[in-house]
């Protein structure tokens, strides 16, 4: 008997690579054999593909050499049947005493997830908000995707560094907090709308513009005209002049300077809080570590590059240059001052060499693409590619899309500003509590009598649920389309949908009356076979999320658990059923199949309401 502790999907494969070896020699042991589950169960459960392509190679007949491995593919006890097929496909059939093993093996509490030996933690970078500034919805999907990502290693059982890049050391927040100060609001007092009104005025000043001014100086327009300009700007100059004094002075810690700026935070902070509480992330204040993190440690990262020689002058300013590319690296100012680049730069030193991460993951948008090639790049020309251990570190950026309003555009509120995430979450929210209140309605309903708060909690759950799903489902880099209707509705490949089948088997369980469910596995029927051939993929599922940062494979995975399970569920009654044992057995795999629906819902970070 094979080891069951692997996927049936690799149990085939290894024995198929074995007979690759045995039938045409040792160079052909590692040829992927191209196993899939069959799309039709009328051909069995898995079907073996990659025959064909090696005919090729080796200049045989497809269906001949199918046939001679066939012959002497060790499957014995695992698989019914093995059949060749068309132009030299295999089908295979596994037997019930195998897929009953599995099954056995699969019931228990990691439901047949392996865990990793890698010891070398993952640091994953993720929301990333700016101090001063509200969330808004690219923020949303690098904190959605981010944590479940988070979730997925834990799961596999990685220590997993959540890390909170915070925007809270740069000029834009020396200059509302100069603003601030000087026209002496209380920042004990201050709320977010506030703080967000004066970022904006402060940001409208100071840009009023010396950009035009430049620009005026760049086409020479004359110095009359720049001494126009200069006039009619006098008070943005001012400003800028103010806010890079008091950004100098912060930095050079000024106790005042330095309390004010601490309260800033709080007040933005505590908003953040707020939505991250309502999205369900586990992000919290432990996983801060902003820009004003490194604050200390530029000068050193600056000096890493240049006692390696790969810090050049240019102007004043000290760049990185590639090899490969004309856009180099900017990582000290001429003024001395430092980027955004060297801060994060000081964070990959922090991950690779303090935290010893083995995989560094920036959940960041796409627009930031050609920031994150330059830093792997220069981390990599500095050696920061390697853990202390010698480990190779595998640097990744997700560049995810935008959310895009109904016209295919970037959303933004009927006024044309971008849209905040905590109006979208209450939307989601409001829409959620909606439905459930108007199902609760119905008398057949499991929420039927339920009180305000419990229902108020369910639409909840549905509401983020829906956001959340509709953001994992699709592939992570295309935009797509915010359409709130689609996301919360009960039906089609959404959140609501299988939350409401597991909901429903958790009230099919409940009605079963039995609280134990550990009779024998019988697995009968084509629909039983189906389901139980879905579950058993849960554990190569998550480790190729694990693997490829495709949270959409599980969502995909789910909504098809969901309609085997519903299959399965018209074409097999379960309580109604005479035969005790078939019942047990059903029951069984019914619990088996929540459990699993609430660990994968659980790693996107989507609760699971009891009733709906
Ligand atoms: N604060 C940045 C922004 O809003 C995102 C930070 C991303 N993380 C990083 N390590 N650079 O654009």
């Amino acid at each position: 008997m094979q080891d069951m502790t692997k996927d049936p999907k690799q149990i085939i494969s290894d024995a198929v690579q074995a007979a690759f070896s045995s039938t045409l020699g040792a160079e052909y042991k590692d040829v992927n054999p191209v196993v899939r589950l069959s799309q039709n169960p009328k051909f069995g459960d898995y079907q073996i593909n990659g025959i064909m392509g090696l005919a090729k190679k080796t200049s045989q007949n497809p269906r001949e050499l199918a046939e001679k491995i066939v012959g002497v593919i060790d499957l014995e006890g695992f698989a019914e049947s093995l059949e060749v097929a068309g132009p030299g496909f295999i089908n295979v059939t596994l037997t019930p005493s195998a897929l009953i093993e599995l099954c056995v093996e699969m019931d228990s509490p990691s439901l047949g997830v392996l865990q990793s030996e890698d010891l070398h933690p993952i640091a994953i970078d993720l929301c990333g908000v700016n101090v001063a500034k509200q969330l808004h919805v690219g923020h949303l999907r690098s904190t959605i995707i981010g944590d479940s990502l988070s979730r997925v290693f834990e799961r596999v059982g990685r220590t997993v560094y959540r890390e909170n890049h915070l925007g809270d050391w740069g000029l834009p927040i020396a200059m509302v907090l100069d603003r601030l100060m000087r026209s002496g609001v209380n920042l004990d007092t201050l709320s977010i709308t506030d703080l967000n009104t004066a970022y904006q005025e402060a940001k409208l000043v100071a840009k009023d513009d010396c950009g035009g001014i430049k620009t005026a100086e760049r086409i020479s327009a004359g110095p009359h005209r720049i001494l126009e300009l200069q006039e009619q700007n006098a008070d943005a100059t001012a400003a800028q002049e103010s806010a890079k004094s008091a950004l100098v002075k912060l930095q050079q810690g000024d106790k005042d300077l330095l309390l004010g700026w601490e309260k800033l935070i709080n007040c933005t902070m505590k908003d953040v809080y707020a939505s991250l509480d309502l999205l369900h992330v586990k992000l919290g204040p432990e996983h801060n570590r902003g820009e004003s993190f490194y604050r200390d440690r530029l000068e050193s990262v600056v000096d890493s590059f240049v006692k390696s020689n790969l810090a050049e002058e240019d102007d004043g300013a000290l760049v990185v240059r590639f090899k490969d590319r004309k856009r180099p690296l900017l990582i000290r100012k001429s003024d001395g001052g430092f980027m955004y680049a060297t801060t994060d730069l000081a964070a990959v030193y922090f991950r690779t060499q303090e935290l010893e991460c083995d995989r560094l993951i920036y959940v960041v948008d796409a627009r930031q693409r050609d920031h994150f090639k330059d830093l792997f790049d220069a981390s990599t020309l500095v050696g920061w590619n390697k853990t202390p251990d010698g480990t190779s570190v595998k640097f990744e950026h997700i560049p995810f899309g935008s959310v895009l309003g109904e016209d295919k555009k970037p959303l933004k509120t009927r006024s044309g500003s971008n849209v905040t995430l905590s109006s979208l979450l209450d939307e989601a929210v409001a829409r959620g509590r909606d439905e459930v209140k108007r199902r609760s309605k119905d008398e057949s309903s499991q929420t039927h009598g339920m009180g305000e708060e419990e229902l108020s909690t369910i639409g909840r759950q549905i509401g983020i649920g829906a956001i959340k799903y509709a953001d994992l489902s699709n592939d992570l880099v295309t935009d797509y389309v915010f359409d709130m209707d689609r996301m919360v509705s009960f039906e089609g490949n959404t959140g609501p949908y299988i939350q409401y089948a597991c909901a429903r088997i958790t009230s099919l369980l409940e009605k079963s009356g039995e609280t134990d469910f550990s009779s024998n596995f019988i697995i009968n029927t084509p629909q039983e076979r189906q389901l139980v051939i879905t579950l058993l993929q849960y554990g190569a599922v998550v480790q190729n999320v694990a693997q490829n940062l495709e949270p959409h494979i599980l969502c995909m995975w789910l909504h098809e658990l969901t309609g085997a399970f519903s299959s399965f569920y018209q074409a097999c009654p379960v309580l109604k059923v005479d035969d005790g044992a078939i019942r047990g057995s059903r029951l069984r795999l019914s619990e088996l199949t929540r459990r699993v629906i609430v660990d994968g819902l659980d790693l996107l970070g989507i609760e699971v309401p009891q009733k709906m």
